[in-house]
C-alpha cells in the first residue's frame, strides 16, 4: 500500500461533491481519481477536488491505481459497482443502503471475502461524534432501559421530484433513501424488532413509497415509531425514551448539525456538549476506513457485515409486509 492511502470516486452527483470536500479533512489520505459517465463532469469535478486522474467510465477507475473506492451511485447500482470494485480487488465504502436487499448485500460480503478485500457501508451517523456520544450516555445508564423510540425523516422534494427518489429502477422511495436513518437508529439500539407494521403511500403507478410510516416491537417489549416522506418537511428528530429520562437528537437527528438533548428524572432538557468539528461529518467515517486500510483490516470493526445485514434484513422486513418492491427482489 501506498503512503497515503488513495481514493478514488465512482459517480460524481451530489453526495460524492460533500465527501470530497470532506476528503480534504481526513489523515494519512489523498484524493487521486474520479469517474464518471460523462468525461467532462469528470474533469470537473477531479478539477475542484484535486484528483490527478480522471476517467469517463466505471472500469477505468476500478483497474486505476487507488486503494479504495468510494461507491456514489443511486441505490440500485450499488451491488454492481461494487462487485466491480472488489473483483479489481479494490477496497469499497460504499453508500447507503449498501444493496436493495440482504441476498445482494451477502453476496457483495462474499465477494469481499473471496477477494481478501475491504468493504463497508457508507453509514456515516454510526461514525459521527453525536451519535457516539448518544451511545455513551445511553451505555453509562443516564436515561434507563430503553422502553420507546420515536424518530422521522421527511422533506418536501422539489418538483420536478428527482428519478432517483421514485424510480424503482434506481431504488426510488422514501424508505431505502431516508427512512432507512430511523430503521437504523432503532436497531442499533433496541436490536432486531420482533415484529413489524408498516403502512406506505405509493408514488402513484410506481410501486414504491413516496410515505412510510414503520411500527415495530423489540426483545423485553420495547417500542419504536419510525417514519419517512418525501412529501413534507418534517421535524427529522429522534427521541429515545427510557425508564429514566430521554435523549432528544434535534434536527436533522441523523447528520453532523444534529444537537442532542437530555431529561433525566422529568428534569428540564438540557443540550450535551457534542464534539464539532468543520466539514460536512463524512470525514469521519472516512478516517475510520482509512484507518482500518492501515491496519490491513478487511472489515470494520465498528460497522461489521452482520450489522449491514441485519439492517437490510429488517428493510426487507418492512418492505415485505408494506409492499415496496423492486425488480432486483425478483432476481433472486
Ligand atoms: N450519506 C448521505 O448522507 C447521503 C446523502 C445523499 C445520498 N446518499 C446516497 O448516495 C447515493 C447517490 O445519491 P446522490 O444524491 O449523490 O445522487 P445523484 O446526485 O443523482 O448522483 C448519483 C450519481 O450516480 C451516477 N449514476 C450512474 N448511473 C446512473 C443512472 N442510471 N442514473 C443516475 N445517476 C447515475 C451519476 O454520476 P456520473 O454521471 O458522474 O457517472 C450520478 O451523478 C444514493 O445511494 C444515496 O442513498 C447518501
Amino acid at each position: 500500500m501506498a503512503e497515503k492511502i488513495r481514493w478514488g470516486i465512482l459517480g460524481c452527483g451530489k453526495i460524492a461533491a460533500k465527501f470530497a470536500a470532506d476528503l480534504r479533512l481526513v489523515k494519512d489520505s489523498a484524493l487521486v481519481a474520479v469517474a464518471s459517465r460523462d468525461a467532462e463532469r469528470a474533469a470537473e469535478f477531479g478539477k475542484t477536488f484535486g484528483a490527478a486522474l480522471t476517467f469517463d467510465n466505471y472500469e477505468a477507475l476500478a483497474a486505476s491505481a487507488v486503494d479504495v473506492i468510494y461507491i456514489a451511485t443511486p441505490h440500485s447500482f450499488h451491488y454492481e459497482h461494487t462487485l466491480l470494485c472488489l473483483n479489481a480487488k479494490k477496497a469499497v465504502l460504499c453508500e447507503k443502503p449498501f444493496a436493495i436487499n440482504r441476498v445482494q448485500a451477502s453476496q457483495m460480503f462474499d465477494i469481499a471475502r473471496a477477494n481478501g478485500v475491504f468493504v463497508m457501508e457508507a453509514f456515516w451517523s454510526k461514525f459521527l461524534p453525536q451519535y457516539r456520544k448518544v451511545i455513551e450516555l445511553i451505555n453509562a445508564g443516564t436515561i434507563g432501559t430503553i422502553t420507546w423510540i420515536q424518530a422521522d425523516f421527511g422533506f418536501k422534494a422539489p418538483e420536478p421530484v428527482p428519478a432517483r427518489l421514485w424510480d424503482p429502477l434506481l431504488g426510488g422511495g422514501s424508505l431505502l433513501d431516508i427512512g432507512i436513518y430511523p430503521v437504523f437508529l432503532a436497531l442499533s439500539l433496541l436490536g432486531k424488532p420482533e415484529e413489524v407494521n408498516a403502512l406506505i403511500t405509493s408514488y402513484p403507478g410506481r410501486g414504491v413509497d413516496q410515505q412510510c410510516i414503520v411500527n415495530m416491537k423489540h426483545k423485553g417489549g420495547a417500542l419504536s415509531s419510525l417514519s419517512s416522506t418525501f412529501s413534507t418537511d418534517t421535524p427529522v428528530q429522534a427521541v429515545i425514551a427510557g425508564t429514566n429520562g430521554r435523549i432528544e437528537m434535534h434536527n436533522r437527528f441523523h447528520n453532523a448539525t444534529a444537537r442532542v438533548y437530555l431529561s433525566v428524572n422529568r428534569e428540564p432538557l438540557t443540550e450535551v456538549d457534542v464534539y464539532r468539528e468543520d466539514g460536512n461529518g463524512y470525514q469521519f467515517e472516512a478516517q475510520h476506513v482509512t484507518d482500518c486500510l492501515i491496519n490491513k483490516l478487511t472489515e470494520s470493526p465498528v460497522l461489521t457485515f452482520q450489522d449491514t445485514l441485519d439492517l437490510m434484513e429488517v428493510l426487507d422486513k418492512i418492505r415485505h409486509v408494506c409492499g415496496i418492491k423492486y425488480p432486483e427482489d425478483d432476481a433472486f
